[in-house]
């Protein structure tokens, strides 16, 4: 090996959620750790151009409409509400920024060597690091490929990074379209409709399936479209987005069996690609499957020794927090032998207004599966936290086992729904049942009393309603 090589314990490829978090556990677990990333800040898509600018928009455009359409309501008279895009997109900027630089914080503490550029293997244990035309050589005994995903296109739409675009261009519009075409009724699609619905923009939402959200519980998500539909998402459902083109200062996106519908801005937003090219994985002799993942044992071990994967290019919900708790699992059983991800526990949240959150099995899941189950739902109108505060759209549903009354799923549109999902998420993790969450005791008034009046619904006991 030449004296110029660089040796780790572990190289994380990847800086995204999965991959800063695999290095931080394994640096505090005392491997000598290099985290490689092509981009100059840290953080990876859900920093830079996900999650997190995303939240910051929501956020932004929720206190916008809130101003214009019910503040008044609370009693809080407003002159007159002007949108200024500008600071908003600035603001979102500072947040991402200041974030990226906190992780870079994090690897001076913990002593990760931050190697910036683009890494592609030799050989088992080796990988060339490319940056500006500088290549440099790593190895190291385990080496960890963290890389993502990136948005998928479709056939016939011609993506040209401006009109017709991601959700990437669509955290970045410089101007509120008059209408904008939103491709997928997926978490992007209806977070970044309800950012630019709320700023002003017509939205159409185009999903081929007759139901929006096709992963989460049915009847939630049929609830969630039609709140959606009242603040102005106009949505058509069972279409079939055949192309979108630009045509001279607007673009048109033709659908199968339904006339083309015309657009400033269309955001495409049909799922993401596992990053699997130009890495190498040929020269160590590792092929993606048909879905471009790459194939992992239960421990992330991929077939060849010493390479593990975790996150978007593996199997499973492409979620920043399936990956986070991967990579743990991950180092934690190269060093001690033992790590685990617990796959019925993992929350599934889609922060609109009302948010939507899931844990656990749908009810189609359950009927699928042929377990009997007893549900349990309490409607927010009933709750006093949520009337006080305005938004008492939406429902708690819990579901447990009609045997053993060990909770198989929950799920939650109302506001906050995405906090309120942890106590879920913790309570399935212990193997709680609905009587144990029926007999804790929450705090009055809160929006959690509706997790707790769902659990005694399942035996048919609410107090409040
Ligand atoms: P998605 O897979 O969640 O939804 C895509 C939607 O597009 C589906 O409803 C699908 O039926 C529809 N679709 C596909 N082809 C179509 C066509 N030709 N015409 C019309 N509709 C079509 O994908 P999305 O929203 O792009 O998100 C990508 C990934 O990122 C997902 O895994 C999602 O879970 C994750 N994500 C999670 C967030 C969160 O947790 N809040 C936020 C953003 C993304």
């Amino acid at each position: 090996m030449p004296n110029s090589t660089q040796h780790f314990d572990l190289l994380v490829i990847g800086a995204g959620p999965g991959g800063y978090t695999a290095a931080i556990r394994a640096a505090q677990l005392g491997l000598s750790v290099g985290c490689i990333e092509k981009e100059p800040a840290l953080g990876g898509t859900c920093l830079r151009i996900g999650c997190i600018p995303s939240k910051a928009l929501l956020e932004s455009s929720e206190l916008y409409w809130e101003a214009k359409q019910s503040l008044a309501a609370h009693g809080v008279r407003l002159g007159q509400v002007d949108l200024d895009l500008p600071t908003m997109l600035g603001r979102k900027e500072q947040i991402v920024q200041g974030l990226a630089r906190g992780i870079g914080e994090l690897f001076k503490k913990h002593k990760i060597a931050r190697l910036e550029g683009l890494a592609s293997f030799i050989a088992p244990g080796r990988l060339r690091l490319s940056r500006t035309g500088e290549e440099t050589e790593l190895s190291a005994d385990h080496i960890l490929i963290a890389t993502g995903s990136r948005s998928r296109s479709l056939p016939g739409v011609e993506l040209d990074s401006d009109r017709i675009g991601t959700s990437t261009e669509a955290l970045s519009y410089g101007a509120v379209p008059k209408r904008m075409v939103v491709i997928g009724a997926g978490a992007i699609g209806l977070e970044l409709g309800s950012v630019w619905r709320r700023l002003g923009a017509k939205v159409t939402v185009l999903e081929y399936f007759d139901r929006i959200l096709p992963e989460m519980d049915a009847g939630i998500a049929a609830e969630a479209q039609k709140i959606l539909a009242k603040q102005g998402l106009e949505f058509r459902l069972g279409t079939r987005v055949l192309g979108a083109r630009v045509a001279g200062d607007h673009c048109v996106v033709e659908c199968a069996d339904a006339a083309p519908v015309e657009a400033d801005r269309v955001l495409v937003a049909v799922g993401r690609a596992p990053n699997t090219e130009g890495l190498g994985l040929e020269a160590i002799g590792l092929k993606p499957n048909d879905r471009d993942q790459i194939e992992v044992n239960e421990h992330f071990e991929t077939s060849v020794p010493g390479v593990y994967a975790i996150g978007d290019v593996i199997r499973g919900p492409m979620l920043a927090h399936k990956a986070e708790e991967e990579g743990v699992a991950c180092v934690e059983r190269i060093v001690t032998g033992y790590g685990h991800v617990n796959y019925d526990c993992i929350p599934n949240v889609v922060y609109t207004q009302p948010e939507i959150a899931s844990v656990g099995r749908t009810e189609e899941q359950l009927k699928q599966q042929g377990i009997k189950y007893r549900k349990g739902v309490f409607q927010f109108r009933a709750n006093s936290r949520a009337r006080a505060a305005g938004h008492s759209e939406g429902q708690v549903k819990m579901l447990a086992d009609a045997e053993t009354d060990r909770i198989l799923g929950v799920h939650i549109l109302g506001l906050h729904a995405g906090e309120l999902i942890a106590e879920a998420a913790a309570a399935m993790s212990f193997g709680a049942s609905s009587e144990d969450v029926a007999r804790t005791c929450h705090a009055h008034p809160t929006l959690a009393e509706a997790i707790k009046e769902a659990a005694l619904a399942v035996d048919g006991r609410t107090i409040n309603s």
